[in-house]
Order: structure tokens, then C-alpha cells, then sequence
């Protein structure tokens, strides 16, 4: 691989421990790979940051890196496993809480910004269209590509953490024009009609496509929410975290003449929401906000709570900066009058969440994987407007 005279010197421990091994990181991948050289780029998103996830021997590495370690380009954090403010009044160990709160230290004597959202497209780390990026939580990478046109592989945490060390990652994958081709033609015959039946779209396309990049044939142009669940599924369940959609995807894609067809009708997306619920009749929680909710979500959550009181606990996952504006616009008041709680820097994914068999209803397909398999909680799909009224009534409906 093709390297500059900086990156050699980064390479030979010339700017220290972390970049070395960083620079080692991306080499052995573009190697894997077959990349011909690093790209620069212009902004990270690491993942890996629940201690939940990591444990100690992710944390020892990250103390590590942090010794003289520090970042190159704007690099945001996903979400970690509390609240990092309020964790004690949602009933953190405090133990964990101690070790989370080092992960975080770690990552900002890197220079990281400790923003925790899965969104943080929504608050400041907004790549423009053609920028290479190296992001690597999975609903944000397919949000970078297919609706900003930005340019990034699915990174892992550590070779995240390493572009933003060095400000580059390897030139392969979905930086290179010819793979950022279209290979299949996704016909949607009925467009979804809420945030869970968009992701149920994501995870028909994931589980059918094969893993190549769709080009999305849709009656009407969706708006933000629907884009976040549908990538979200998407990549969950399997697919690019690329796609096409006419009128959205700022790079019109160089379409081949004829794309093999997949097509998705109303039977499919009721189908996928059914298959993956399996929830009882009474509600014990009710999650919302997975990507993380926008302030106008945030807004459309509380109007429906104004002066209603939830019989089942009712959490919604937001950035911190969006739910600061929340606070200011008086819609936190609304939702915690009542019952409601609004978390940021985690989500219900990511938290030590210990109820196996307990019911959680959601809006979000990926929510609803990952309350499955790493939770064991059973699982409700539906509209936001669904789980509310759920939330309310204590059952599903
Ligand atoms: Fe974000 Fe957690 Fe969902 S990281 S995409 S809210 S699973």
C-alpha cells in the first residue's frame, strides 16, 4: 500500500504510541482489503463505548491509546450504557457507572467529543455530499451514504478509532466509485405508512438483497424519520449501508440498463412486523428513539402525552443536545408529567438492561433485534402513535 511521508512517519512512531498503532491498524486492513492507499477524511463516529459491550479489556486498550493518543479530524461518540448525567435515577450499578464514566474520560483526553447519539448527523457531524468519512455505528453509516452521500464503510471501533487518530482510513469498499454501484432494483408497491413499517421495508430489503447496494423505487419521497428506520433495519439485518432513493441520495447513482427486480408489496411489510413480534398482552416498557429521537419526534411524543398518565414505563432515547432544546421548548416537562423519561447518551439497546421476558414495545426494527437478542426481552412493533397509546394503557392493543 501506497503510504505519504507523514503517514510513514506515524507509521515508524514518530507522533507517538497511539498513531503507530493506529497506522499499524489501518494497514493491516487496507492490506486485507487490497487498498492502494489511505484517504483522508473529514470526520469520525466511533462506536464501542458502552462498558456493557466492551469490558475491561476494551477499557485497559482505550487507557492505553489515551495516553498520548489524540484526534485529527471531528470525532463524535455513539451511545454509552447510561445516561452519563442521570444514571443514577434510572437505577445504574454504580460500579458499572464508574467504569463507563472512565470509557468516556478515555475517549475525551483523545479529543473525542462525548456527544453519545447514534444520530450525530442531527447535531453538528453533518459530512457534505462526496466527503469520505469513517463512521462506524450502523444506522448512521447508512444515513452518511444513502442520504447524505457521504462516502464511509461500516467501521468497527477499533478502526474508527484509528482514522481518527490519523485522520485517514483505508481507500477500499464504499470509497471507490465501482462499488458504490447499484445492483439491485427495489420495486416498494406500497410505501410504508410509520417509522415501524419503514423498518420492517429495511429488513425485507436486508434479508432479500444479498447484501447489495438498492436502488429504491418509492411512490413518494420519504421524509428524515422514515430514512433513519429504514437504514437502520437495513444494515441490521443484513444489508449495504448504501441504498439509493430518487429525489433523496444527493449523487444520482450510474444505473446499469436493466437491475435484477425485488419486489416488496404491503402482505411483505406486515409479514416482516409480524414475524418479529412476540410480545405479550400487558406492556412493561415502551422504547422510542432508536436512532435517536429528533426534536420534532420529541414534539409529536409529547403532544400525544399532554395531560394522559402511562401505566407502563416509557423511555425515549435522544442526543443531549436535542433534548436541552426539548427542555427549553417545555416538552420534557410534558413527557415526564406523564411518567415519561427522556435519556440521553444511551439507549435501550446498549444499557444493562436485566429483564429477560419482560414486554417492550417499539417503533424500531433494530430496537426490536437488539431487545431480542442481547436483552431477551419479548418485543411489540408499531407506530410511535401505537406505543404510546400502549404506554398508556398499560397494554397492546
Ligand atoms: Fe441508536 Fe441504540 Fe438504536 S445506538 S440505532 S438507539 S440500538
Amino acid at each position: 500500500m501506497e503510504l505519504t511521508d507523514a503517514e510513514q512517519a506515524m507509521l515508524a512512531g514518530e507522533a507517538g504510541f497511539a498513531a503507530r498503532k493506529a497506522m499499524e491498524i489501518l494497514v493491516a486492513l487496507g492490506r486485507i482489503y487490497e487498498a492502494e492507499d489511505l484517504v483522508q477524511v473529514g470526520s469520525v463516529q466511533i462506536a464501542g463505548v458502552s462498558y456493557h459491550n466492551l469490558g475491561d479489556a476494551g477499557l485497559q486498550w482505550l487507557g492505553e491509546m489515551a495516553e498520548d493518543g489524540r484526534v485529527r479530524v471531528l470525532t463524535t461518540l455513539n451511545p454509552a450504557g447510561m445516561d452519563l448525567q442521570d444514571w443514577e435515577r434510572h437505577g445504574i450499578d454504580p460500579a458499572f457507572a464508574a467504569q463507563q464514566q472512565r470509557v468516556v474520560q478515555a475517549y475525551e483526553a483523545m479529543g473525542v467529543a462525548p456527544t453519545c447519539t447514534c444520530t450525530p448527523y442531527l447535531i453538528g457531524n453533518l459530512p457534505a455530499p462526496g466527503e469520505h468519512v469513517a463512521w462506524a455505528e450502523s444506522s448512521a453509516v447508512a444515513y452518511a451514504n444513502s442520504v447524505l452521500g457521504a462516502r464511509t464503510n461500516r467501521e468497527g471501533g477499533p478502526s474508527a478509532l484509528a482514522a481518527a487518530l490519523t485522520g485517514r482510513t483505508p481507500r477500499y469498499g464504499l470509497h471507490l466509485d465501482h462499488e458504490r454501484v447499484p445492483e439491485v432494483e427495489v420495486v416498494v408497491e406500497a410505501t410504508p405508512r410509520d417509522t415501524s413499517e419503514w423498518g420492517a421495508l429495511g429488513h425485507v430489503i436486508g434479508k432479500r438483497g444479498g447484501g447489495r447496494v438498492a436502488l429504491l423505487q418509492l411512490p413518494d419521497a420519504p421524509g428524515m424519520p422514515a430514512l433513519k428506520s429504514l437504514g437502520a433495519a437495513l444494515v441490521t439485518f443484513g444489508g449495504s449501508p448504501l441504498y439509493y432513493v430518487d429525489g433523496v441520495t444527493p449523487q444520482p447513482p450510474w444505473v446499469p440498463v436493466k437491475l435484477p427486480p425485488l419486489t416488496v408489496t404491503r402482505d411483505d411489510l406486515r409479514d416482516a412486523l409480524r414475524e418479529l413480534a412476540d410480545g405479550d398482552e400487558a406492556v412493561d416498557l415502551v422504547c422510542l428513539g432508536c436512532p435517536h429521537a429528533s426534536l420534532q419526534e420529541l414534539a409529536d411524543i409529547a403532544e400525544q402525552l399532554r395531560g394522559a398518565t402511562v401505566q407502563s414505563e416509557l423511555w425515549i432515547s435522544t442526543a443531549r443536545p436535542t433534548a436541552e432544546a426539548a427542555r427549553r421548548l417545555g416538552l420534557i416537562e410534558t413527557i415526564e408529567a406523564a411518567g415519561g423519561v427522556v435519556m440521553s447518551d444511551t439507549c435501550f439497546a446498549v444499557a444493562p438492561i436485566d429483564r429477560p421476558g419482560q414486554t417492550v414495545a417499539t417503533d424500531s426494527v433494530k430496537g426490536c433485534y437488539y431487545g431480542r437478542g442481547h436483552n431477551k426481552l419479548k418485543v411489540h412493533l408499531g407506530s410511535v402513535e401505537r406505543c404510546v397509546a400502549a404506554a398508556i394503557r398499560g397494554r397492546w392493543a
